[in-house]
């Protein structure tokens, strides 16, 4: 768990006055700018934060579902191209789409049958992906819209996004006031904070599901990413992806990627946990830690343009996910069309299911505790 100091307005004053006029005249290194993006069917406006490193990543979020609609990277010639899968208008966002870029709360991935019994009392949630509960609900986090306070400081910027979940909101117990941080800093990192509190137990598991494609996002599938899971094990599902609750060695199956491999070398293979719905990675892999500080997840290397993303996390697991649901269906930015496998997910969070199984790690929060959660995206390419 990583604890987060809090940035009084003071400091924000400060570092907006240390950008603005710093005594050795450096221009800013970020910079944030605030643009309308329409509104939604109740009224509410929309706004798109644009983060912006001088001579480095870009990247776009909306506080409707705290989605980032767009991420542009320097590859090896230092071109600029966006790496996230998104849509160019508010419209396609407000329909059914599959988490493009979205923040997920309050528990992201599946409940099992929809239903967990806390202290004694059985809840009910929305059954919105087969048998089971995935992502929050029919209406999570990624589909209202947050309060957003952006602030500047000597080489970062961000936005404070806040949501206040009223006690029974998806079914699930007590009022949680949640609290997400998006940072750029000016090493080309996306920090992405998490904090929540509640006055009432609940379940709680928060992660952000952004696509990537690092050769960009319309630039086809992403098979030939070199991708590296700092995993031993991962938790091997049942047809409708819920976890067993065995913890499997990845040793000598296609899911050992503890050496840097092309997410396609293996896709294909004969082992019936890849053969799920349309097939592919759609697992939650147990991330080994040391301790309980941020540490590395995962690493992908695009070797066409060069760029690499490392995730680093506090979270113990992490999702990945092979765009195997796309279909060509969707079209996004600039006409893109999302086939199987145009993006991946690395979702970092607690384990799939946790309220149904004892043995993994609890995701409930109780009342007088805080919630905190930390990820990094780290941006930087390789020859
Ligand atoms: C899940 C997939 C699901 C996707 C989009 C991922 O986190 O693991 O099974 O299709 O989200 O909903």
């Amino acid at each position: 768990m990583h604890v987060r100091a809090h940035r009084s307005l003071g400091t924000l004053l400060a570092g907006l006055f240390l950008n603005a006029c710093s005594p050795s005249s450096q221009p800013p290194t970020t910079m944030l700018t605030q643009t309308p993006f329409g509104t939604t069917a109740d009224g509410e406006a929309v706004t798109m934060y644009t983060l912006t490193r001088a001579g480095g990543m870009e990247v776009r979020l909306l506080n409707y579902g705290g989605i980032i609609t767009s991420l542009k990277v320097p590859d090896r010639n230092g071109r600029l191209e966006d790496v996230v899968l998104g849509f160019d208008t508010l419209a396609p966002y407000l329909e059914r789409h599959p988490y493009f870029g979205a923040l997920i709360g309050r528990y992201g991935n599946r409940i099992a049958g929809g239903q967990f019994t806390l202290d004694g009392t059985t809840y009910t949630l929305a059954q919105n992906d087969g048998p089971n509960h995935l992502h929050g609900g029919l209406k999570g986090f990624d589909r209202v819209v947050w309060q957003a306070e952006p602030f500047e400081e000597p080489g970062r910027v961000g936005v404070v996004l806040t949501y206040t979940s009223p006690d029974g909101e998806e079914g699930y117990p007590g009022t949680l006031r949640a609290k997400v941080t998006y940072t750029l800093t000016d090493d080309d990192e996306l920090i992405v904070d998490y904090e929540a509190t509640t006055d009432k137990a609940t379940p709680v598991n928060l992660t952000q599901h952004t696509y990537f494609n690092l050769a960009g996002h319309g630039s086809g599938d992403v098979l030939d990413h070199e991708l590296t899971i700092h995993a031993d094990h991962y938790l091997p599902v049942d047809s409708t992806l819920i976890p067993t609750g065995e913890r499997r060695p990845v040793a000598g199956t296609p899911f050992d990627f503890r050496r840097p491999t092309p997410i396609g070398a293996r896709i294909e293979a004969d082992d019936p946990q890849l053969h799920w719905g349309p097939g592919g990675y759609d697992h939650t892999f147990v991330l080994n830690r040391t301790g309980d500080g941020l540490e590395p997840a995962a690493r992908v290397y695009e070797p066409t343009s060069g760029r690499v993303l490392e995730v680093r996390t506090t979270e113990p697991g992490v999702q990945f996910y092979s765009g195997n649901f796309l279909d060509g269906s969707l079209v996004g930015k600039g006409g893109a069309v999302y086939a199987r496998h145009a993006g991946f997910c690395l979702e970092t969070q607690h384990f799939p299911n946790s309220p149904n199984q004892p043995d993994f790690p609890s995701t409930i929060l109780r009342p007088g505790e805080t919630y905190t959660s930390r990820t990094v995206f780290a941006f930087s390419v390789q020859d």
